[in-house]
């Protein structure tokens, strides 16, 4: 895989504050990745440094496998804040505008704005447009010079859920067309539906970075009900038993990796035990992503 972008260590301080940590970072080709972190965790100023409108403090990146210049950033679109547009000319005029400036060909407006679904109100001017068809003038002008990334900075801030919706679903569109997109969001689920890959920052430090997929992988806990006196012992002596847990009427039983909820149930079987409840508890992707951040706070305490 084509590595997109690469981040080595690279710092952001305003003064005494540091917004961005010495982090690492790499994108590769195709990949939807989600900057995901609460407000003021460094994500903007991020973005910023990677698009060249702030100077970072230390540290370097490459897009595509060179330093960053002039020439580069053209193939990189990015929606950072809410574009200027003249409120009296129409989604057309506008583009045509961005077109001249940014010396992209005025003959993928169609493309972009068909792309944004626009087309159909192209010729209305921009003052009548709502929010979000506002952000998706924002996405196609970004899109005119045909860029290989695109950058989305909390693409669906503000939006109503109909709006959010349209949003998610030109970004998969997008992404789809083979395009890679790299998207800071403040949103669990937003990043959960959009993206292939994630990484956490909390407080400018990256606490995680991996697939989305990846993120309800390892250990399962199984809840378990069986009426039967030795139970609690024949819990505890399965091979892929971590620990166990009472509660209530039921045992939790944390299970090491590799092993699942049917391997359980067939040992208790063989034991001439039949569960009256045995159950996989999912995790949620905002549970774990609090577990993730309470697992980085635990490392910075141990290492500190
Ligand atoms: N120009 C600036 N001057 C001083 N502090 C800033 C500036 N820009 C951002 N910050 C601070 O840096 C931190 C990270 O901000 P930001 O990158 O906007 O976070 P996010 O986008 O994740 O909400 C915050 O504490 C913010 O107040
Ligand atoms: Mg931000």
């Amino acid at each position: 895989m084509e590595t997109v972008l690469s981040i080595q260590g690279l710092t952001k301080n305003f003064g005494k504050l540091c917004a961005v940590n010495s982090i690492n970072l790499e994108v590769k080709r195709g990949q939807v990745f989600g900057m995901l972190g609460p407000n003021g965790s460094g994500k903007t100023t991020t973005l910023g440094m990677l698009m060249g409108v702030v100077n970072p403090t230390a540290g370097s990146f490459s897009w595509f496998g060179q330093p960053p210049t002039h020439q580069l950033r053209k193939k990189i679109g990015a929606v950072l804040e809410h574009p200027i547009f003249y409120p009296y000319l129409s989604g057309q005029k506008n583009l045509e505008l961005m077109a001249m400036i940014k010396e992209a060909p005025v003959s993928n407006i169609p493309k972009v704005l068909e792309l944004v679904e626009l087309a159909d109100r192209k010729n209305d001017k921009y003052k009548t447009y709502s929010l979000g068809m506002k952000q998706r003038l924002a996405i196609a002008s970004a899109l005119l010079n045909d860029p290989i990334v695109l950058i989305l900075d909390e693409p669906t801030n503000g939006l109503d859920p109909m709006g959010i919706a349209e949003i998610r679903e030109i970004i998969k569109r997008i992404a789809s067309d083979g395009k890679t997109i790299i998207l800071a969001s403040h949103l669990l689920d937003e990043v959960q539906k959009v993206c292939s890959h994630f990484a956490i920052l909390r407080k400018g430090t990256l606490v995680h970075s991996g697939p989305v997929d990846d993120v309800g992988k390892g250990e399962e806990k199984v809840e378990v009900i069986a009426f039967h006196d030795d139970i609690a012992l024949l819990l505890e002596r399965f091979d892929g038993t971590i620990s166990v847990k009472k509660e209530d009427q039921q045992f939790v039983v944390k299970m090491k990796e590799g092993f699942h909820s049917q391997d359980l149930n067939r040992y208790l079987f063989e034991k001439g035990i039949v569960a009256t409840h045995l159950l996989t508890q999912k995790k949620s992707l905002e549970k774990q992503f609090l577990e993730i951040l309470a697992e980085a706070e635990h490392a910075a305490l141990i290492k500190n």
